[in-house]
């Protein structure tokens, strides 16, 4: 059983893993506008079901869609969830649009208050600045707990933290791309800035968006949609020993190859996987991967054989 993890430098805490819900209304996941809401339910109430808290939004995922159904179901399970949405820069003009943002995902989420604000990509320097002069504004209006960052830097982490703490507000998160198939935090210097800074390193596309799951790869099953022109499932074939390695520990333990990736993040200090889910299966075979522990040899094989993705892993479509 893995330990719970602390947000930030907050008193709050969580079992260490988090429900993603960019699949929930977004044609990249190619969602089923007749299927999707009630298998969205499932996911969200199996979750909760195995103590995951944490649910991890945005405003642009399915243009508001996924919002509007972790809002709806949120509100009528009247449950203990952990809201997480993001702000994305890119679609507004000025730092003044994060409040109007801000309602806006409030409005679709149905709630007065969101767990975490983040901000989903880095933009300007003098830009960020301005942000976080509103988030922290946010956080004083009572309707953010915590501001968090997505995709920065290190330096930039640095200086978002620097101008949080001038307005009295902490810094408790940065969302990264991070897994077996993605290690550049540990080697670009981000995973160690959040460590110091004690920042949680919430880690997205812990799956490598399904490729890490065993299913997908040559003689194995092919992937759908948009996702099969991305390089990750391209140079899936490159990564097969690691599949099978993880095929192969998860036997051991009676787990799938998705757990086992999950468990070895999960197993980082300060770092938080939020796999998505599109359905109550998935999102409890998710759940159920951090209840278990991999022995140092087992680290170790895993460790050598996802070297190679230290340096940067295929690029995905971060959203
Ligand atoms: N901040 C950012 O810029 C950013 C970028 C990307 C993602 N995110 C966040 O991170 C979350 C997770 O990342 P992601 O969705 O990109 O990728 P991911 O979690 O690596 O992969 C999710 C996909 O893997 C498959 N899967 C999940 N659990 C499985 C299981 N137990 N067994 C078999 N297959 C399973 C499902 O796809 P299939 O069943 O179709 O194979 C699912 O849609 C997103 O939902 C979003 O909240 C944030």
């Amino acid at each position: 059983m893995l330990p719970d993890i602390r947000l930030g430098p907050t008193n709050r805490t969580f079992r260490p893993l988090g429900l993603g819900t960019w699949q929930w209304g977004d044609r990249y996941w190619a969602f089923d506008p007749e299927e999707g809401p009630r298998t969205a339910r499932e996911a969200f109430t199996a979750s909760l079901a195995e103590g995951v808290t944490f649910f991890d939004t945005a405003e642009v995922y399915g243009g508001g869609k996924s919002e509007e159904i972790l809002g709806q179901v949120y509100r009528e399970t009247a449950s203990d969830a952990f809201i997480a949405t993001k702000f994305y820069p890119l679609a507004h003009i000025r730092a003044s649009s994060v409040e109007k943002s801000l309602d806006d995902s409030l409005e679709r989420l149905g709630v007065e208050k969101v767990g975490l604000y983040q901000v989903h990509h880095p933009f300007t320097i003098l830009r960020n600045e301005a942000i976080m002069g509103r988030l922290a504004d946010a956080v004083r209006s009572g309707k953010v707990e915590y501001v968090g960052v997505s995709n920065y830097r290190q330096r930039q982490l640095r200086a978002a933290q620097r101008a949080l703490a001038k307005r009295g507000i902490p810094l408790v998160s940065n969302q990264v791309h991070y897994s077996l198939m993605h290690r550049a935090p540990e080697t670009d210097g981000v995973l160690d800035a959040c460590r110091e800074l004690d920042i949680t390193l919430i880690a997205y596309s812990p799956l490598a968006q399904g490729a890490l799951t065993g299913k997908y790869g040559p003689g194995r099953g092919k992937v759908a949609g948009m996702r099969r022109f991305r390089a990750v499932f391209r140079g899936l074939k490159k990564a097969m020993p690691l599949v099978e390695a993880l095929e192969d520990i998860g036997r051991a333990h009676d787990r799938s190859a998705a757990q086992v990736a999950l468990n070895w993040l999960a197993a980082q200090p300060g770092v938080m996987p939020i796999p998505g889910a599109k359905d109550g299966r998935q999102a409890t075979e998710n759940a159920r991967s951090i209840d278990f522990a991999l022995t140092p040899d087992e680290m170790k094989r895993i460790d050598r054989l996802s070297r190679r993705y230290r340096k940067h892993g295929p690029p995905l479509v971060g959203m």
